[in-house]
């Protein structure tokens, strides 16, 4: 028996690598003991066979492979012209990584080649595995399926939490019981999705927020996959997940290999906000990049929902104007500004400055906004063309299709083949020159449209091609142009998982920008993604998609936790509400530092409320905001338990938000402690046992509460 043993803090991990054997996760959890044996590990899990399955405990493995004999379960998949399908992979070799281990197997029978790459972040626990299939045969061979990697966990986690949406309403949790057989998550859209957000949970019955167990596993893909818990016949309980492949998609001549996209997990004793932190801590300390980390992330002015395809130089500089005098540091050109995109039917490809809008280019607009000292933004769609255009009519082969096959129609758009070395070149070409030609230092990113027939010009498919190439084009566009910062949209927030923040610098969180929604969309993307690389604007009064009308102090309070922005029209909205939110984007500043790098507490509460709160690291100060969503079941709501502060230390807790607090009924315990005022000053420990009564308030409320240690 040969036993890797990797290690963290709160977590431990035994890997079976026994030579001639197929590798298997034998232990993933809490940590264990440093002087426990691994191999008493392994004897503790010895399984028998029993009547009516076989003679003996059928092994896992990493890949689930047809030559283990599972009757319930295949993950590794693939054959050559229907022979060679029987793979059972052995280690032949074990490599130390700085945090992991390398293990290289071989199946001689099917000559192929399978190594994983396994980390373990000794600090978080982060665990990350990638795995690349070789084809050492003299054939080529057609691969079906190949999950990253399909990892054990304990059968007393009854509790599947799944991530699903629609546009608009992103992020939602869907939280079930694992039953017998297959849960299973599939996407074919071509991008991440917002019907499948590519990550699960495995959780307690119990678990919540700040206690009981659970695993989490999210794929760094944004595109095709496949996720799925398979309870087994015989009792185990499996995680596995990966690319989904096409029939073709990936054939591997002789000597070629594959690469699996990386599954990124973690391990929670302490419930689902601990989980939380440690995927924001692998986001920021691996994927983000240093430079922007330590950039305070500008407040946005984003044109969209303010202006659309209604684009006049004269109203942008004005608006320009007075998002700067309100403190905005960045504006953001959004669709609109080029070729004859004057609305969503035609222009798409056509990336030169449209003269009809901008007669004298786009100059003048981005010499006013930097005058102001902001920084200018644009939007771009790089992998979409309009059949109206001028691109498409001169390479309509450029789009991916299906010969024979109509389109599906989709926002009046189709899809380039960007793994096109002509394709890629273009648009490079294109984003390079306008941000040669002009001051810009960031991009908006956007993706529009489900890869519905993703064949290329040969009749292959082209869909896990078209991830890779974005992902090529992203990073030739970054190293042109590092000071760039990226955002990654797709329909709202489609395309927001780890893989592409590997390439990018934020994401688009929802086109909803209704606060209500908002309050629900961003704790579900917090599970995953920390709150500085979450677009959050202010939209509105009127909010476009929900119809709804929501005050200012309600949707400032939602958008300022994130990275903040707005998104409506400031030539229109009433004064008033102007003031309002130059004061949002003041309070927003003054917490910013504090909001983009705190440890992430989000708070159980009672249904009609939604809470969370960022706590400093030395946990000097916090920041935590309670939304009033509906009206409250009792006369009076109960009790705000604060979380993440120091227990020992004394802290000054202020209500910061609303600006114009009126209690509905004074005093209420804000008037009387004067927490509007200079505040009042509690034990961290009372301010988490005892909780704070909180007082009554109308639906649509949002307070925003500041510790701060003395
Ligand atoms: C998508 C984005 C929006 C906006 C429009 C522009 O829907 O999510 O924010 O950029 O495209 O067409």
């Amino acid at each position: 028996m040969h036993h890797i043993r990797l290690d963290a803090l709160d977590c431990t991990i035994i890997l079976d690598c026994t030579q001639g054997a197929p590798p298997s996760l034998l232990y993933w959890g809490a940590a264990i003991g440093r002087d426990v044996d691994s191999a008493a590990v392994a004897k503790l899990a010895i399984r028998q066979g029993m009547h009516g399955v076989a003679d003996v405990s059928l092994p896992l493995s990493l890949a689930m492979e047809p030559g283990l004999g599972h009757p319930m379960l295949q993950g590794f998949s693939a054959h050559r012209e229907g022979r060679d399908w029987g793979s059972l992979f052995e280690v032949a070799k074990v490599e130390a990584r700085e945090n992991g281990v390398g293990i290289i197997c071989r199946d001689e029978r099917t000559k192929l080649g399978l190594e994983y790459a396994i980390d373990l972040d000794s600090a978080t626990g982060v665990l990350r595995i990638a795995s690349t299939l070789t084809n050492y045969g003299d054939a080529a061979l057609d691969l079906n399926e190949m999950p990253t990697a399909f990892l054990p966990v304990s059968a007393h986690l009854t509790d599947i939490v799944g991530f699903t949406g629609r546009w608009t309403q992103e992020f939602g949790r869907e939280r079930v019981k694992r039953g017998s057989g297959t849960y299973l998550r599939e996407n074919r859209s071509g991008r991440t999705s917002h019907f499948s957000y590519p990550a699960l949970l495995l959780a307690g019955t119990e678990t919540n927020e700040a206690s009981g167990e659970v695993y989490g596993l999210h794929l760094a893909w944004s595109g095709n996959h496949r996720l799925r818990v398979d309870t087994l016949t015989d009792g185990r309980v499996l995680a596995g997940m990966g690319a989904l492949l096409f029939p073709g998609e990936i054939r591997l001549a002789p000597g070629e290999s594959y690469a699996s996209p990386e599954i990124v997990a973690a391990y929670a004793a302490d419930g689902f906000s601990a989980l939380s932190r440690k995927f924001h801590t692998h986001v920021r300390e691996k994927l983000l990049r240093p430079a922007m980390r330590a950039k305070p992330r500008p407040v946005h002015y984003n044109t969209w929902e303010a202006v659309y395809f209604d684009h006049d130089t004269d109203k942008l500089k004005e608006t320009a104007t007075r998002a700067a005098a309100l403190g905005v540091e960045r504006f953001v050109l959004d669709d609109g500004w080029f070729g004859a995109r004057r609305n969503d039917l035609a222009g798409l490809g056509d990336w030169y400055v449209s003269d009809a809008v901008y007669p004298q280019g786009l100059k003048p607009l981005v010499d006013h906004v930097t005058g102001l000292g902001m920084e200018f933004g644009i939007w771009f769609e790089p992998e979409m063309v309009n059949p109206d255009s001028d691109l498409y009519r001169a390479h309509p082969d450029w789009a991916l299709e299906i010969e024979g096959v109509e389109q599906v129609p989709f926002r009046t758009q189709y899809v380039l083949d960007i793994s096109r070395p002509d394709v890629a070149e273009y648009l490079f070409e294109r984003i390079d020159a306008t941000l040669r030609d002009h001051d810009i230092s960031y991009i908006k990113w956007d993706m529009n449209r489900d890869l519905s027939h993703p064949g290329g010009p040969d009749g292959r498919v082209r869909a896990a091609a078209q991830v890779h190439a974005l992902y090529a084009l992203l990073d030739r566009i970054r190293a042109a142009h590092p000071q760039v910062e990226i955002e990654s949209c797709s329909s709202g927030g489609a395309r927001a998982d780890m893989g592409v923040l590997a390439h990018s610098d934020r994401v688009w969180t929802s086109d909803s920008n209704d606060a209500l929604d908002r309050q629900h969309i961003q704790r579900g993307a917090s599970f995953f993604l920390p709150p500085e690389i979450l677009g959050c604007h202010v939209g509105p009064a009127h909010c476009h998609v929900t119809g709804r009308r929501l005050s200012m102090a309600m949707r400032a309070a939602t958008a300022l936790t994130g990275h903040m922005g707005l998104e409506l029209n400031l030539l229109t909205e009433r004064q008033s509400d102007l003031d309002e939110l130059a004061a949002a984007i003041q309070l927003h500043k003054a917490h910013r530092a504090l909001l983009h790098d705190g440890d992430l507490y989000r708070l159980d509460t009672a249904p009609e409320h939604l809470a969370f709160g960022v706590v400093a690291r030395g946990k000097g100060e916090a920041l935590f905001s309670l939304a009033y969503m509906t009206g409250d079941a009792q006369v009076l709501p109960g009790r705000l338990r604060f979380a993440g502060i120091d227990p020992a230390r004394h802290y000054r807790l202020r209500l910061v938000w609303p600006q114009h607090w009126s209690a509905v009924k004074a005093p209420s315990l804000i008037e009387q402690l004067d927490l509007g005022g200079k505040g009042a000053v509690f034990s961290g420990d009372a301010l988490m046992k005892a909780g704070m009564q909180l007082p009554h308030a109308q639906p649509e409320t949002c307070l925003l509460l500041h510790l701060a240690v003395v």
